[in-house]
C-alpha cells in the first residue's frame, strides 16, 4: 500500500467518503435467489451490509452483518459463529430452502446454519436486511408478519431498536434467555467466555456480566425506571426502556442523535461492556468509546484464563504462574510445562510433586474449604488429591483448589500465601520435608552453612558501618541508592515491615521519599560521567543511573545555588513526590548533600517525545492512535497539575522534550514542580525568574513575565500542533511562510488544515487529527482569557461529537518569528526581566 497520499485526496476522502461507499446492492433475498462468494445485500439506506467474511487467523468464513461504510469492517452479527464454513466458492451459499427456512449451505451442500423454524412459514417468504441492521424472514405480502429475525439471536453486539431480555416459555415454565456473548478473540467469532445477560432472579431489573455463563463479576444495580445505579451516565447517552410483561422481559434503546451517529453496545473480548459510537457517513472507523463497564480491566473475572496472572491494566498484562507457559491459542491462558504424573483421581502424586510458595498474589477464585488441624494437614490433603492444584492456609483456615486456577491477580497480600502444586523438577530448591537422599543434604549443608556464615558476617559489618554512618549524620540518615529497592518501597504493606527510620517520611506524609547519600548517587551514575548523561533539562543535566538490583533511574542534578535552604528543598521535594498521576513522571527520591540538590525519577525507556516526533525515521513509528493518545495523556497530566493536585501547579516549561514516554508509549510529563524549587509559587504572578523555552512560551509570559494556567494551555497548544505536524515550532523554515503556528493558521484560514498533518503517516484514519488542529489553535490564542481551560480541552478531546468553536488569530502570527534560539541569552536587552533564565532549547 502506498503510504503517501495527496492532501487534497485525503480531504476529499474525509468529506465525501459516503458517496463512494454506498454500493448499489439490493436489500432482499427472495426464494430462488442465493447469496455466495463476495455478493452482499445492503439495507435500503445503505447503513448495513450482509455477506460472507473471513477472519485473520484462519480460512474460516462466516455469514455476517457489518456497517457498510465503516473501515475496518465492523461486524455486528454473525450467523454461524459456532460452525464456520471453509469455502466461499459459488457452491457455498445462503438461500431460502423449500420449507421456508433460511439456510447456509457449505461447499458440499450440507447445512452449516439454519433458522431452524419448526412450523414452516407461508409459501411466499423473503429475507430482508432492514435499515436498523435487523435481518428478517417475513411474509412477502405482509411485511409485519415476521417468522424470524436476527435481533432475536444477537452475537456480541446490541444495536439500537433490538431487544435484550428473556421470554417465559409457558409450556414448561422455563426461560429462553438472550445473551450477548463476546467473541473468543478479536479475530475469532466463536463464543468467548464473557457474556451480558438479564438477571431472571431480579425479574430482569439487573443486568449482569458473567464469566462462563456462571460467575457474575459486574452488575448494573436495580433499574429504577430511568437509570442503573452502577452506570448512571448511560441515561445521558441513550434512551433506555425497560419492558416486562407475562410473555417477555427486555430492555431496548434508541439513540438521541441516530441521524448522525451509529451506536452499538459490544460485549468485548476484554470482558468489558462497551458503548461505541461512529459518525454516519464519515466512512472511516471512527468508533469512539463512550462507556465501559467494568471500567477497570482488573475487575474482569479470569481475564488471563487458566493459570494466568493479571499483572496490570493493559491487554498485554497477563503472565503465567511459575512452571506454566502460555498456551498461545489466541486467548490468554497457561498450561503446565511438565505434565502432571497422576492421571486418575485415585493415584496420589506423592514424591513427584512439590509445592511452590507464591506470595504477592490475590487468592484465586472458587476455593474449597477444608477442616484440618494445621497447615501440614492442609498440605497433605492437597498432596493426596490428584485434582488439587493449590492450597493456602491462613486466617480463613485451609483452602484448596480443584482444577484450573482462575482469576489470579498480582497484589500485595503478604498474609495469604498460595502454595502451588508443581512437578518436583520445576522446583529449584527441594522442599525441606522431602525425605531426600543423604548425598543431597550433605551438599546442601556444605553449601548453605558457609554461605550463611558469610552473609551473617557481611551483615554484621554492614550494621556496624551503618551505625557509624548514623553517627556522622546524627539527625537524618541517608539511604544507599545502590541497594535501595524501589519496587518494594512503593507498596503500603511493606511500609509496616520496614524499620521506623526508613518510613519517617511515610509516617509524616503518607508516602515515602527517601533521601539518598551523595556517595551512592555518585556510584549509581558512574560519578556523573558524560557517558551516563541522557539530557540537559531546564534546571540542570540528567543522568541515567542503576541500582545494584539493576533498577534504572533518572538522576537530575539541579544547577547549584537554587537559592533555597536545605529544609525548603526537602519540603518542596516532598510536595512534588505527592503529585502522582499516570501521566506524570514519578519522583522516587532526592539527595541534598554537599551543596548538591539532586532529584531521582523513574527512568523512561522510550526517552522523550521530541526524539520521536521530530525524527524522520522514528516519527513513522508512532501512528495516529498513539499520537492521539499521547495528546490525551498530556492533557490529563496538565489537568491534574492545574486542578486536581493539592498544589495546583503551573508547569511553566511544557515542551516536547519534557514529555517522556514509557515502554508502552504512555506520555509522562517531567520537570513539573521544579520551578517551585527555584522559587515563585503563586499562580498568575509577576515572576522573579522566567523559566521556559522559546517557541512554547505564551506572549504574556515571554513579554511581561506574567504566567498563569493559561500559559501552560498555550504551550500545550504548540505541543499539539507539533505532534500533529511532526515539525518543530522553532526551527521551522518554510520559505514563504512563518513559523509553525503562523503556517497552521494560514492553512486553517484557507480551509486546508489537512496539509499540516505529518505526511509520514499517510491519510489520517478519522477526524481526530483535524480536531486536534482545531483545539491546538484554540489554545494558542493571543488573549489568555480566550484560551480554553485544561478541563475544556480534555472534554473537547474526549467527546468527538461536540462542536468546536472556531479559533481566532493566534499570537505571534502577524509578525515574523523574533525568537531565535541564538539571540536569547540572559543579558539580551529585549528581555530585561530580573533574573531571567531561558532553558536550553536542545532536547534532552
Ligand atoms: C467478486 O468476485 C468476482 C470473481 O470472484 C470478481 O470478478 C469481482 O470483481 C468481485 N467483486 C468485488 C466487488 O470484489
Ligand atoms: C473447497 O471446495 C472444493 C470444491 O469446490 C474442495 O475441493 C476443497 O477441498 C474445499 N476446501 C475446503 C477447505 O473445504
Ligand atoms: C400481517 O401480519 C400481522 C402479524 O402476523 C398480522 O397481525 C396482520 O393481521 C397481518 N395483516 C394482514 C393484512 O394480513
Ligand atoms: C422448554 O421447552 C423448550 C422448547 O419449547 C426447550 O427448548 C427447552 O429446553 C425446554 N426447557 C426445559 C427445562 O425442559
Ligand atoms: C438465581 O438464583 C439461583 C438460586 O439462588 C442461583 O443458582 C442462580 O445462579 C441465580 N441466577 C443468576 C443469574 O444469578
Ligand atoms: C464453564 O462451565 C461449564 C459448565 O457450565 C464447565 O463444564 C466448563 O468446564 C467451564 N469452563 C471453564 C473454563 O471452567
Ligand atoms: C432513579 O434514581 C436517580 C438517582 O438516584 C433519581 O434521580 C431518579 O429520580 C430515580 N428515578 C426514578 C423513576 O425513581
Ligand atoms: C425514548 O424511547 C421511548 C420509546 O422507545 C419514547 O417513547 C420516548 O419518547 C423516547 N424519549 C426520548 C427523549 O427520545
Ligand atoms: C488499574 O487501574 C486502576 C485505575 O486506573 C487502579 O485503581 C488499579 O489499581 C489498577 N489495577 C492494577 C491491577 O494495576
Ligand atoms: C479431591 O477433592 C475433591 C474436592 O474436595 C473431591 O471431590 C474428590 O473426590 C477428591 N478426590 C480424591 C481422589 O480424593
Amino acid at each position: 500500500m502506498d503510504k503517501e497520499c495527496k492532501y487534497s485526496q485525503c480531504l476529499l476522502l474525509l468529506l465525501f467518503a459516503c458517496k463512494f461507499c454506498l454500493s448499489k446492492g439490493v436489500d432482499t433475498l427472495s426464494r430462488g435467489q442465493s447469496l455466495s462468494g463476495n455478493e452482499t445485500i445492503v439495507s435500503k439506506d445503505g447503513t448495513f451490509e450482509l455477506g460472507f467474511f473471513a477472519t485473520g487467523r484462519s480460512n474460516n468464513v462466516y455469514l455476517g452483518i457489518w456497517y457498510s461504510s465503516l473501515a475496518p469492517k465492523t461486524i455486528v452479527w454473525v450467523a454461524n459463529r459456532v460452525e464456520p464454513i471453509f469455502n466461499t466458492s459459488q457452491t457455498s451459499r445462503l438461500e431460502i430452502s423449500k420449507d421456508g427456512n433460511l439456510v447456509l449451505l457449505d461447499h458440499s451442500g450440507s447445512i452449516a446454519w439454519s433458522t431452524n423454524l419448526v412450523s414452516a412459514p407461508a409459501s411466499s417468504v423473503e429475507a430482508v436486511l432492514l435499515d436498523n441492521g435487523n435481518f428478517v424472514l417475513r411474509e412477502t405480502s405482509n411485511a409485519s408478519n415476521l417468522f424470524w429475525q436476527s435481533f432475536d439471536y444477537p452475537t456480541d453486539t446490541w444495536l439500537p431498536g433490538a431487544k435484550l431480555g428473556y421470554k417465559m416459555l409457558s409450556s414448561n415454565n422455563s426461560y429462553e434467555v438472550q445473551r450477548l456473548v463476546s467473541w473468543r478473540s478479536t479475530d475469532d467469532p466463536a463464543p468467548g467466555m464473557f457474556s451480558l445477560v438479564l438477571d431472571t432472579n431480579t425479574s430482569g431489573s439487573e443486568i449482569l456480566i458473567q464469566w462462563n455463563k456462571s460467575v457474575s463479576y459486574w452488575n448494573s444495580g436495580i433499574w429504577n425506571g430511568s437509570m442503573f445505579p452502577s452506570a448512571p451516565e448511560l441515561k445521558y447517552l441513550i434512551n433506555l426502556t425497560f419492558v416486562s410483561d407475562q410473555s417477555e422481559t427486555y430492555y431496548t434503546y434508541s439513540a438521541f442523535e441516530s441521524a448522525v451517529v451509529l451506536w452499538r453496545f459490544v460485549m468485548d473480548t476484554s470482558g468489558q461492556l462497551k458503548l461505541l459510537q461512529a459518525t454516519r457517513g464519515l466512512g472511516y472507523g471512527a468508533s469512539a468509546l463512550t462507556f465501559t463497564q467494568p471500567i477497570d480491566q482488573s475487575d474482569v473475572y479470569a481475564f488471563c484464563g487458566e493459570f494466568g496472572v493479571f499483572t496490570g491494566n493493559y491487554s498485554s498484562s497477563c503472565t503465567c504462574l511459575e512452571g506454566f507457559e502460555s498456551t498461545n491459542d489466541g486467548v490468554p491462558g497457561c498450561a503446565r510445562k511438565t505434565p502432571q504424573r497422576c492421571k486418575t483421581n485415585t493415584s496420589p502424586e506423592r514424591g513427584n510433586a512439590g509445592f511452590l510458595p507464591i506470595s504477592n498474589m490475590k487468592l484465586p477464585g472458587n476455593p474449597q474449604s477444608l477442616l484440618v488441624e494445621n497447615e501440614g494437614g492442609c498440605k497433605s490433603a492437597c498432596q493426596e488429591n490428584c485434582s488439587c492444584t493449590a492450597y493456602s492456609y491462613g486466617g480463613s483456615g485451609c483452602l484448596i483448589w480443584i482444577g484450573a486456577l482462575l482469576d489470579l491477580k498480582q497484589a500485595v497480600d503478604v498474609q495469604k500465601k498460595l502454595h502451588l502444586k508443581v512437578a518436583t523438577s520445576e522446583i529449584q530448591v527441594p522442599p525441606t520435608d522431602n525425605s531426600g537422599d543423604k548425598k543431597r543434604s550433605t551438599i546442601i549443608v556444605a553449601v548453605v552453612v558457609p554461605l550463611a556464615a558469610a552473609i551473617l558476617g557481611g551483615f554484621i559489618i554492614f550494621v556496624t558501618w551503618k551505625i557509624k554512618q548514623r553517627g556522622k549524620n546524627s539527625k537524618e540518615s541517608s539511604e544507599d541508592l545502590l541497594s535501595y529497592d524501589f519496587d518494594s518501597s512503593n507498596s503500603e504493606t511493606d511500609i509496616e515491615t520496614k524499620n521506623v527510620n526508613d518510613v519517617r517520611q511515610g509516617k509524616k506524609g503518607g508516602l515515602i521519599l527517601p533521601f539518598f547519600s551523595y556517595a551512592s548517587v555518585c556510584t549509581a551514575t558512574n560519578n556523573f560521567s558524560a557517558g551516563n548523561k541522557i539530557g540537559e533539562g531546564g534546571f540542570g543535566p540528567v543522568y541515567k543511573g542503576k541500582s545494584l538490583k539493576g533498577q534504572e533511574i533518572a538522576v537530575k542534578r539541579l544547577s547549584r545555588g537554587s537559592g533555597q535552604g536545605l529544609k525548603e528543598f526537602r519540603n518542596e521535594a516532598l510536595l512534588i513526590a505527592k503529585l502522582q498521576h499516570r501521566n506524570l513522571v514519578r519522583l522516587l527520591g532526592c539527595c541534598n548533600e554537599q551543596e548538591e540538590s539532586i532529584l531521582i525519577y523513574e527512568y523512561m525507556s522510550n526517552k522523550s517525545l521530541d526524539s520521536f516526533i521530530f525524527d524522520p525515521v522514528k516519527q513513522m513509528q508512532i501512528d495516529w492512535d498513539t499520537r492521539i493518545s499521547i495528546v490525551q495523556g498530556i492533557a490529563q497530566g496538565i489537568l491534574y497539575l492545574h486542578e486536581y493536585s493539592r498544589l495546583r501547579i503551573v508547569h511553566r516549561d511544557l515542551k516536547a522534550s519534557n514529555i517522556l514516554l514509557d515502554s508502552e508509549m504512555n506520555p509522562k510529563i517531567s520537570d513539573f514542580g521544579t520551578a517551585r524549587i527555584f522559587g515563585g509559587s503563586d499562580s498568575k504572578t509577576n515572576t522573579k525568574r522566567i523559566v521556559g523555552t522559546p517557541g512554547y512560551m505564551a506572549p504574556e509570559y515571554l513579554l511581561e513575565g506574567l504566567f498563569s494556567a493559561k500559559s501552560d494551555v498555550y504551550s500545550f497548544g504548540v505541543l499539539v500542533l507539533e505532534i500533529v505536524s511532526g515539525r518543530k515550532n522553532t526551527g521551522f523554515h518554510n520559505s514563504d511562510s512563518l513559523h509553525l503556528l503562523g503556517h497552521a493558521w494560514e492553512l486553517w484560514n484557507s480551509k486546508r488544515p489537512l496539509e499540516l498533518i505529518d505526511p509520514s503517516l499517510g491519510c489520517p484514519p478519522d477526524v481526530a487529527p483535524l480536531r486536534c488542529i482545531n483545539i491546538g489553535l484554540l489554545c494558542i490564542e493571543e488573549n489568555p482569557n480566550d484560551r480554553p481551560t485544561m478541563s475544556d480541552v480534555v472534554s473537547m478531546l474526549g467527546n468527538e461529537l461536540a462542536a468546536l468553536p472556531s479559533p481566532k488569530q493566534p499570537a505571534f502570527t502577524a509578525i515574523r518569528p523574533v525568537i531565535n534560539t541564538k539571540s536569547i541569552s540572559s543579558n539580551d536587552q529585549k528581555f530585561s526581566v530580573n533574573g531571567l533564565t531561558i532553558s536550553s532549547v536542545e532536547p534532552r
